[in-house]
C-alpha cells in the first residue's frame, strides 16, 4: 500500500538555526553585555510557524530552502521529530540561514537574521513544491501560509497560487515586505503585529492613515496581535472585535510568541473553525510560547556558559 501524506497547511517559509543568548538586559548600541546562557534552537518564522500549526493538530508540510551543512540536517531532525514534512531546496552555495537571538530578563527580545540558503527559495521552486503537496494526496485544499522572511517574489507567487486554485492564504507580513496589492488582496487573513500594521498602512495608505484602514482597503480580514493585550480583528467593515489573552504569570521569552499565533490560526482555519475561533487558538498559543525557552520551543537544552 502507498501511504501518501495530506497535508492540511503547507507553509512556504523561512528556517534558521537560531542561536538564544540570554541577557540580563538587551546591549546598547556600542555596549557590550555579557550572557548568561545560549542555546541552539530551531528558528526562522516559516519554521516556527509550521511547528505551532503541527503542535495545533494539522497535519502540516514546509517548503523551504536549506544549506548543505550541519544546521541543516539539525533543522530537518528538529521539524521532522514535530510531525512536519520537509520539502527543501537544497543551496550548495548559502549556508543553512542562522539568527542570533538576545533575550532580556523580561522576555523581550532583539533579532539579526542571516538568511543564508533562505535566499535560494525562488517563485518557480516554491510553487513546483506545493504543487507537489497537492498531487501528493486527495487533499484539495491546503491552506497556504507566507511570511515576509522569503523574497517578495515567493509571497507574490505563493498568492498567485492561492487565487488561481481557490485556496485560502494566511500571510503574515513579518517582517514587512514589498508585495503586490493583488497578494494583500488575497489574504485570509492579513496577521501583523502593531508596529507591521503601522508600517503598512504609511506604505500604502499614507501618512495619516490607521492600521484598521487596511481591511477597508483590501477588503480583507486583517488580525492585529497585540502581545499580552491578545489581538484585534478587523474586518472590512472596520467593526473591530478583540480578542484577549490568558494572563501569564512569567513571560521566559516572546520572540516566536507571534509565529505560534500564525501557525495556530492556520491550522484552526484549515479545520473548518471561524476567524474568531482561531484568533482565540492563536492568543492561546502565543501565552504558551512566551513561558518557554526559544522561538520554536525546540532546541538544545545546553549551551551554559556558566
Ligand atoms: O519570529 C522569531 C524568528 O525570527 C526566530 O526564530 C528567528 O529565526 C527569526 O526568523
Amino acid at each position: 500500500m502507498v501511504l501518501t501524506f495530506e497535508p492540511a497547511v503547507v507553509v512556504v517559509g523561512s528556517v534558521n538555526l537560531d542561536t538564544t543568548i540570554r541577557v540580563a538586559m538587551l546591549p546598547l548600541p556600542g555596549e557590550t553585555v555579557l550572557a548568561a546562557t545560549h542555546h541552539h534552537q530551531l528558528g526562522g518564522k516559516g519554521a516556527n510557524q509550521a511547528v505551532a500549526a503541527a503542535e495545533a493538530g494539522a497535519s502540516v508540510a514546509i517548503v523551504c530552502a536549506l544549506g548543505d551543512d550541519r544546521a541543516a540536517g539539525q533543522a530537518l531532525d528538529w521539524l521532522r521529530a514535530r510531525a512536519v514534512e520537509v520539502r527543501p531546496v537544497r543551496d550548495r552555495t548559502r549556508p543553512t540561514g542562522r539568527a542570533w537571538v538576545m533575550v532580556g530578563a523580561d522576555g523581550e527580545n532583539a533579532i539579526v537574521v542571516d538568511p543564508g540558503a533562505n535566499a535560494a527559495l525562488t517563485a518557480d521552486l516554491a510553487i513546483a513544491a506545493v504543487l507537489d503537496e497537492m498531487r501528493g494526496g486527495a487533499r484539495a485544499a491546503p491552506t497556504l501560509v507566507v511570511q515576509g522572511e522569503v523574497a517578495p517574489a515567493v509571497v507574490d507567487a505563493v498568492a498567485a497560487f492561492a487565487r488561481e486554485h481557490g485556496l485560502r492564504l494566511v500571510l503574515n507580513l513579518a517582517p514587512v515586505i514589498e508585495v503586490g496589492e493583488a497578494t494583500l488582496r488575497t489574504a485570509a487573513p492579513l496577521i501583523v503585529n502593531e508596529g507591521e500594521a503601522t508600517a503598512l498602512a504609511r506604505r500604502h495608505l499614507g501618512a495619516d492613515s490607521r492600521p484598521a484602514d487596511l481591511a477597508r482597503r483590501w477588503g480583507i480580514d486583517v488580525i492585529i496581535t497585540l502581545g499580552a493585550e491578545g489581538a484585534a480583528i478587523i474586518p472590512p467593515d472596520g467593526e473591530i472585535r478583540r480578542v484577549s489573552a490568558p494572563p501569564v504569570d512569567v513571560v521566559a521569552d516572546t520572540s516566536g510568541a507571534g509565529d505560534a499565533f500564525v501557525g495556530a490560526v492556520a491550522a484552526a482555519l484549515s479545520q473548518g473553525l471561524s476567524l474568531d475561533e482561531a484568533a482565540e487558538n492563536g492568543v492561546a498559543a502565543g501565552a504558551r510560547a512566551v513561558r518557554r525557552w526559544g522561538a520554536s520551543g525546540i532546541g538544545d537544552e545546553q549551551g551554559s556558559n556558566r
